[in-house]
């Protein structure tokens, strides 16, 4: 009786991790979304004009509040401007400064903004280029919006380098380590 039981209780579990397994293992965009990472080392190798519209055109298909696009995107390949917002730029990045549409209470839409940043970071990534997410330059990005051409009522929120990865970078000891689960989510069910 003890046997059947446990038995029992055995295929219950293979099942359960069988089943649990088969809705994430291969499923592209779940696989990429737990191995995505920010890489710090590039190479001088060029990102394409066409690797970088096909990622601008992901953040143009983000979702926002009443669809209503707050945003603007300024792609910057000139090394000597890209230098001056990001000191350790290599050659062949590309930057593209978000800029949120400034409101009458002059708040921006960083939200949205953020979700169209996230879309092009997971679209450079699937590319197989490494993205970084870069706040700590966004006020040298705003001292230069003559130079960056930054539209009227736009103002930049964040900003996204694209590169190509150095070879023989680490992706695991690369990426930073998460916060266990455990210790941030709760259900109420
Ligand atoms: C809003 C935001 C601002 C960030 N600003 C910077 C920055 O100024 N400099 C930098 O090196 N990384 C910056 N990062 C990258 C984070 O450090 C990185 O996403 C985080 O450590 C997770 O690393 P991982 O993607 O490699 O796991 C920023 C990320 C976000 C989301």
């Amino acid at each position: 009786m003890k046997t059947r039981s446990f038995t029992l209780t055995l295929g219950i579990l293979i099942l359960t991790t069988i089943n649990a397994l088969s809705q994430t293992a291969g499923n592209p965009v779940t696989d990429l979304l737990l191995s995505a990472w920010s890489p710090r080392n590039f190479t001088s190798v060029p990102v394409t004009d066409q690797q970088i519209d096909m990622i601008l055109q992901c953040g143009i298909k983000a979702p926002s509040a009443r669809n209503g696009q707050p945003w603007h995107f300024t792609v910057v390949s000139n090394e000597a401007v890209m230098k001056e917002i990001v000191s350790n730029i290599t050659p062949g990045n590309v930057i593209i400064v978000i800029s949120g549409k400034v409101s009458q209470t002059g708040v921006t839409p960083d939200f949205d903004c953020g979700l169209a940043t996230q879309n092009m970071f997971i679209a450079a990534t699937s590319m197989g280029l490494g993205a970084r997410i870069y706040g700590g330059p966004v006020a040298a990005a705003r001292e230069k919006r003559e130079a960056l051409q930054i539209p009227e009522g736009f103002t930049p929120v964040i900003l996204l380098r694209v590169g190509n990865i150095e070879k023989g970078t680490d992706a695991v000891s690369g990426a930073s380590p998460r916060k266990a689960k455990e210790e941030i989510v709760n259900w109420v069910r």
